[in-house]
């Protein structure tokens, strides 16, 4: 456990110590330079989308990526950017509006009374849950029914990813801030549990004011505890044999739910992403599964050590199954008798129906373990495989690719049984994993057993497609993936089809293993105190010819920065006090517009700005120039070529939003005319000490209480909705 929880960030895990090496090291795997050229000449041609240029650039028949009909987006951001802010409260651009529509505690049906905000409310099952966090809007027409075009009617899903914590307890949702040691009380610990996982809301608007139905039949609960399928390859496993489900089909609940997705078939993805932490384990542990035993091995990659404290101590809360099943010993002499692989019953993206509160979720082990964040898909094309990238949020983890076996038939657009579609293209695929060379190519490496690296390991024996499912960082170790500053959100680019990744910060990045992905590390202070590393993170790009390639060209988008930083070696966007962030967190393009939005989730900046919403328009892989970063420190004399996108003016990147204090800005989707924006306000009041519970004058926040939104002023995570004044498209 760490020592202070109200500083410790359950994000900045790092549990990779995999000697994995960086692409210095392995020259003689990369593509010539002559190759690289003629790749990125074919990155420029697709960026352009021009159907000669693609044909050219291949020799493969090309199903060129044609540009949406909707087309042409938003060229130019017809507003005026919003001022950093320590204020405690929302600012949004000038000709624009807010409300708040869903915060934590809303009932979400009539019985469940009106949430008092004073640690007394119960019942967080019919209640919205605690730090929204990824989110997706799902439209319904005048009769309730799906539709892909209705813009004033439809359901948000959204995840709950965490609560506000200190010392064990989530403070705020508990009357005088709840029992901070072990054994936790049972009601304390029920209400924690219920306040995790995700929601399905309904709502509407008259077309001036936005509201959530408290009555919908539609507006749902996902919970830890709530009945989930194990679906793909892990699915009846050894790995996932459980006393609640021996014959390893079944688990319960999902997780730290925190980026979000939308498949092409209509459903909700979820990326269970801290979850690691809210397992404990003995000292004795190792012992009883053998030192060196596979398990052994793979909870110690995956953050468990032996003796690992858990977050809140749940497993302490009764005998009951519903609390010792986050003790993961293995105490029992099977593992169908105790619950030593609870653990790997978590940390995959979960799909659910938004449509069919009565269908279970089901998780696709197919897309592997980790810390999931978002997932995002290159635009399905027919007769070709799905493609889908994903993140994994710990320092020095990887950027992974999915691609299905199935190939994409159109007609699956619009199904009846939404998740029968996604069994069909989310079990069965092949996982990659990126490494970034320093040329500017990069390479999706094929993790499965017809890569020797993986199938020949002497370090760990992957013999099935279950083990790559559940030991996925492992596997990825093996064939010397890119240790990346800490992998967040991903978004496809509709205008040139290109992926964008969000790196969010490391803390261990130094100048003896920056890389040229990665090829940041400096201090910066905050207050008085120094924060080391790739402090305020920054933006990759990858353009393929094709999703499906396994060849890649690459720059860094943006890089985060204060606008008064060294332009040398840290501000190399060329930030200015209109655009200057840290830390990009949520990054999601409009599907209207094309803007690129991107949240942030930063401590490192925020003795001068909270957190912030930024609208950008990037332009393409190749379009800026490379830069030599040179580090000396101690012995370490040492030089790195960054490529770097295009210099950010105060005209391609803006800031839109400042939220209220300690917040993170995260869950950004829209209607598909663009006219409505839903975004989330995480955690507002966060750096409240525990102590001061009862005293709202010691409140870092009072948002959404001090914006006129319910009762109380506890500060609550809240989904917001954004209109322009004029009813316009937002950004133009
Ligand atoms: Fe939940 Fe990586 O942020
Ligand atoms: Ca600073
Ligand atoms: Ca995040
Ligand atoms: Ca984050």
């Amino acid at each position: 456990m760490p020592e202070n929880l109200s500083t410790f960030d359950f994000n900045d895990e790092n549990s990779n110590v995999s000697d994995n090496p960086r692409f210095e090291k392995i020259f003689e795997e990369r593509l010539s330079r002559r190759q690289w050229l003629g790749h990125a000449a074919a990155g420029a041609a697709l960026g352009l989308t021009s159907h000669a240029g693609l044909a050219a650039a291949s020799n493969a028949p090309v199903k060129v990526r044609v540009t949406a009909k909707t087309w042409p987006p938003i060229v130019e951001l017809k507003f005026n950017s919003v001022a950093k802010s320590l204020e405690d409260k929302v600012q949004v651009a000038t000709g624009y509006r807010y409300q708040v529509l869903y915060a934590l505690g809303d009932p979400l049906d009539s019985q469940t009374p009106d949430f008092k905000n004073d640690g007394s409310d119960t019942g967080f099952e019919r209640r919205a849950g605690d730090h929204h966090d990824g989110m997706e809007w799902f439209g319904l027409d005048a009769m309730g029914r799906p539709s892909t075009r209705s813009v004033n009617r439809g359901v948000l899903a959204v995840n709950h990813e965490a609560t506000t914590d200190e010392k064990l307890t989530s403070f705020f949702i508990h009357p005088t801030g709840g029992q901070p040691s072990l054994p936790r009380l049972a009601s304390e610990v029920d209400k924690e549990v219920a306040l995790h996982g995700l929601s399905v809301v309904e709502i509407l608007t008259d077309s001036s004011i936005w509201r959530y139905d408290r009555n919908s039949l539609l507006n749902r609960r996902v919970t830890p505890l709530s009945p989930a399928q194990l679906m793909g390859p892990a699915r009846g496993s050894a790995h996932v044999i459980t006393r609640y489900s021996p014959d390893g089909l079944n688990s319960r609940g999902t997780l730290n739910n925190c980026g979000a997705g939308k498949t092409p078939w209509g459903t909700y993805l979820s990326g269970e992403e801290n979850w690691t932490g809210y397992f404990f384990r003995d000292g004795q542990d190792d012992e009883r599964r053998g030192a060196t035993s596979p398990e052994v091995i793979a909870l110690r990659r995956y953050g468990r050590p032996a003796g690992a404290a858990s977050r809140h101590g749940w497993e302490t809360a009764g005998v009951q199954e519903s609390y010792s099943r986050w003790n993961i010993n293995a105490s029992a002499s099977a593992p169908q008798d105790d619950y030593r692989n609870e653990i790997n019953t978590f940390g995959y993206i979960v799909e659910m129906d938004p449509y069919h509160p009565q269908t279970s979720i089901r998780k696709r082990t197919a897309l592997g373990r980790m810390a999931h964040e978002n997932v995002c898909f290159a635009r399905p094309l027919a007769g070709q495989p799905l493609v889908a990238f994903m993140g994994d949020d710990s320092r020095n983890e990887y950027i992974y690719k999915f691609v299905s076996e199935a190939r994409w038939d159109p007609k699956d657009a619009e199904p009846v049984d939404r998740l029968a579609i996604g069994d069909k293209y989310l079990d069965r695929g092949t996982l990659h994993v990126a490494r970034f060379n320093p040329d500017g190519t990069g390479d999706w490496i094929e993790l499965s057993l017809n890569n020797p690296r993986v199938a020949n390991s002497a370090l760990f024996p992957f013999k099935t497609a279950a083990d790559i499912a559940v030991y996925t960082r492992i596997a990825a170790d093996l064939v010397q993936a890119t240790k990346m500053d800490r992998p967040e959100w991903g978004g496809i680019s509709p205008r040139t089809g290109e992926l964008y990744i969000t790196l969010t910060n490391n803390s261990s990045r130094n100048a003896s293993n920056v890389d040229a992905a990665n090829p940041r590390a400096y201090t910066d202070f905050k207050n008085d105190r120094a924060q080391k590393g790739n402090v305020n993170g920054h933006i990759v790009r990858i353009g393929h010819r094709r999703p499906t390639d396994t060849q890649f060209s690459w720059d860094i988008y943006l890089f985060g920065s204060e606008a008064l930083a060294d332009a040398a070696q840290i501000n190399l966007s060329n930030l200015s006090d209109e655009n200057d962030f840290s830390s990009p967190d949520g990054l999601v393009f409009s599907p209207a517009t094309g803007i690129c939005w991107i949240g942030t989730d930063d401590s490192a900046y925020a003795d001068k700005t909270n957190c912030m919403l930024l609208a950008a328009i990037p332009g393409r892989v190749g379009d800026g120039s490379s830069h030599t970063l040179n580090y000396s420190e101690n012995t370490t004399e040492k030089s790195v070529k960054a490529h770097i996108g295009k210099p950010a003016t105060s005209l391609s990147v803006k800031r839109f939003l400042v939220g209220p204090r300690d917040c993170e800005i995260t869950g950004c989707c829209e209607t598909p005319d663009g006219k409505a924006l839903f975004i989330n306000i995480q955690h507002p009041g966060e750096a409240t000490p525990m102590a001061a519970v009862l005293d709202p004058s010691r409140y870092t926040s009072q948002w959404p209480s001090n914006a006129g939104y319910g009762a109380g002023s506890r500060p609550r995570s809240a989904t917001i909705v954004i209109t322009k004044e004029d009813g316009g498209v937002i950004g133009s």
